[in-house]
């Protein structure tokens, strides 16, 4: 397994002391106040307790949203009267399911209210058995287990341990979308706790114009308590999913990066591969230049050879291959439940852009700047190279989602991880810009960043789309539902 490149390990002892505050009187009146009007299973968490920490311990620890108490909510009623609460009284509030988000937008909320819906996680399957309703908590590496013992599937995401609604909402990238579309396209229909409380449902019948946005830019605009997906049966065929790892020294990224973009140009791009990269530092395999790892995700039990042979024929310094199941593929990637992807603890900075096909060149630039960074990143610093199949994305029409960017074929982002240290944010940051500046050197083409992965000082045009009439609907529709922006901490559409 090539996983401790991944999100490079080390056991990090962070020190969570300083959400261990005094609760304030705020936060005792609040609990005296909101509290009654809270079904039974409904819990207020103030400042020192375990179900605090728990809610605001962060999967980066440069994300710093601060908060007066937490609300874990159990039912939607719940999740309307903190909101109305928080407005009367003047609070903020943030809901958290996965804790993954990582925009600087979030730091924004100050002493808010934090509605904690992780408790709020059931899957049952309509009875016609293409649809499921998911409630709006649920983290994404148990939605898969659920539907699959229940010989089902969906459009999910690459990390167990994030939720499974807030990438939905900026559209979402996953193993099947290839087949199925985006999981934003999976989305039948919507309960959705708005701006002043109210709880209304969203789908292409009722408030069409805001199923349009929140699928693309829905964070802008809800709480969601809970959604009716579609969801597929499994196929015997189609449940093996074979996986190959081959790390390579710098000097094979030209070669190797060639041969992908032979696979991005096929004009049929079989729906069944995905393929992925990582570029990191490794001093035992090489102390002079970071070393990059190849993946190829097949949705079968044995690559074509087709594929794996030109790679093969780079002489790789190490392989590894196995086959396993749609969970076993984020095992693959140590993004399951208790592997380094989901450990919390380490700062972390993201600066993406997608792009059509792998700018060779500007790779080249991006692997000297990674080699040349201080050297406190070095340990959990890397760079994310994702090539999902994009077979059915690009087939669904763009103007029917918010989502802006169904042409984009690839998902790239310098990812700086390193010991939560606040006078390194800045560097960190500018650093992730100057590598994303230099990927986009030359191509020719706009910044297009991926909502989920935006650092927060992009434009709206790079998150949300370059067409007028985008940002219009998105504007008014923003006007309409949400006139006081209190949903405004993660890439608002408007400040
Ligand atoms: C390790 C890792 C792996 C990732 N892998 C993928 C991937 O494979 N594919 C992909 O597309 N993205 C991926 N992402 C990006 C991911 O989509 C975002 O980080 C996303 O915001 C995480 O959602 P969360 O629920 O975990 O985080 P949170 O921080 O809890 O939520 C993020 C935002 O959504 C809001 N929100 C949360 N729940 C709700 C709700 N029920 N209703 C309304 N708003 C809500 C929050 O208020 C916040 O603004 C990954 C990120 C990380 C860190
Ligand atoms: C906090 O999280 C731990 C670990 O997941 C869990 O065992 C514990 O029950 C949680 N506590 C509360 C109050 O939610
Ligand atoms: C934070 O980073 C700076 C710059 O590298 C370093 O000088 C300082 O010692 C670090 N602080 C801690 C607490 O590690
Ligand atoms: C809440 O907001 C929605 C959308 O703007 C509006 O239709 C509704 O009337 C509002 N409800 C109340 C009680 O003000």
């Amino acid at each position: 397994m090539a996983t401790w490149i991944l999100w490079a390990a080390g056991a990090l002892t962070a020190g969570f002391a300083s959400v261990f505050t005094t609760p304030t009187n705020n936060g005792g009146s609040l609990l005296k106040q909101l509290n009654p009007l809270l079904s039974h299973e409904a819990q207020i968490y103030l400042p020192g307790s375990e179900g605090f920490v728990n809610a605001t311990t962060r999967w980066g620890g440069a994300t710093t949203p601060t908060f007066t108490a937490i609300v874990k909510v159990t039912t939607e009623t719940d999740v309307q009267h903190t909101i109305k609460y928080a407005n009367a009284h003047n609070y903020p509030f943030l809901a958290i399911s996965g804790t993954h988000g990582t925009p600087s937008t979030l730091n924004n909320v100050r002493d808010g209210i934090g509605i904690w819906l992780r408790d709020m996680n059931s899957v049952k399957i309509h009875q016609d058995g293409t649809s499921a309703k998911i409630q709006g908590g649920i983290e994404n590496g148990k939605l898969i287990r659920d539907l699959w013992a229940r010989g089902k599937q969906t459009v999910t995401t690459g990390c167990d341990c994030a939720g499974f609604i807030s990438p939905l909402l900026g559209g979402g990238h996953g193993w099947l979308q290839g087949r199925y579309g985006l999981p934003a396209d999976q989305l039948i229909s919507a309960r959705v706790v708005l701006a002043n409380g109210s709880a209304i449902t969203v789908s292409a019948t009722s408030h069409p114009d805001l199923f349009w946005a929140v699928r693309g830019a829905g964070h802008n605009f809800g709480i969601f308590t809970e959604i009716d997906v579609k969801v597929y049966d499994r196929e015997k065929d189609q449940d093996s999913w074979a996986a190959m790892g081959l790390t390579y020294t710098h000097d094979k990224l030209d070669k190797v990066f060639e041969i992908a973009n032979e696979w991005l140009d096929e004009k049929e791009r079989d729906v069944k591969l995905t393929h992925y990269g990582t570029i990191a530092i490794n001093p035992g395999l090489d102390p002079n230049m970071p070393i990059f790892t190849f993946w190829i995700y097949w949705q079968g039990s044995s690559i074509p050879s087709k594929y794996t042979a030109p790679l093969q024929a780079l002489s790789p310094i190490s392989t590894d291959f196995s086959v396993t199941d749609l969970a076993g593929v984020n095992t693959h990637l140590a993004a399951a439940y208790g592997m380094p992807a989901c450990w919390k603890g380490f700062s972390r900075q993201f600066a993406p852009v997608s792009l059509n096909a792998w700018p060779i060149a500007n790779l080249r630039t991006l692997l000297s700047l990674f080699g040349s960074m201080p050297s406190v990143f070095h340990q959990a610093s890397f760079v994310l190279l994702e090539a999902y199949a994009t077979n059915r994305v690009g087939e669904i029409a763009e103007e029917s989602t918010a989502y802006p960017d169904r042409g984009g074929q690839l998902l790239i982002s310098p990812l700086l991880g390193y010991a939560p240290n606040t006078t390194l944010d800045d560097v960190a940051r500018r650093i992730a810009k100057e590598m994303r500046d230099a990927l986009l050197e030359g191509t020719g083409e706009k910044l297009r960043a991926y909502v989920n992965y935006a650092r927060g000082d992009e434009s709206l045009e790079e998150v949300y789309g370059y067409e007028a009439w985008r940002l219009e609907k998105l504007r008014k529709l923003k006007r309409e539902y949400d006139p006081h922006g209190r949903f405004n901490f993660y890439m608002p559409i408007t400040k």
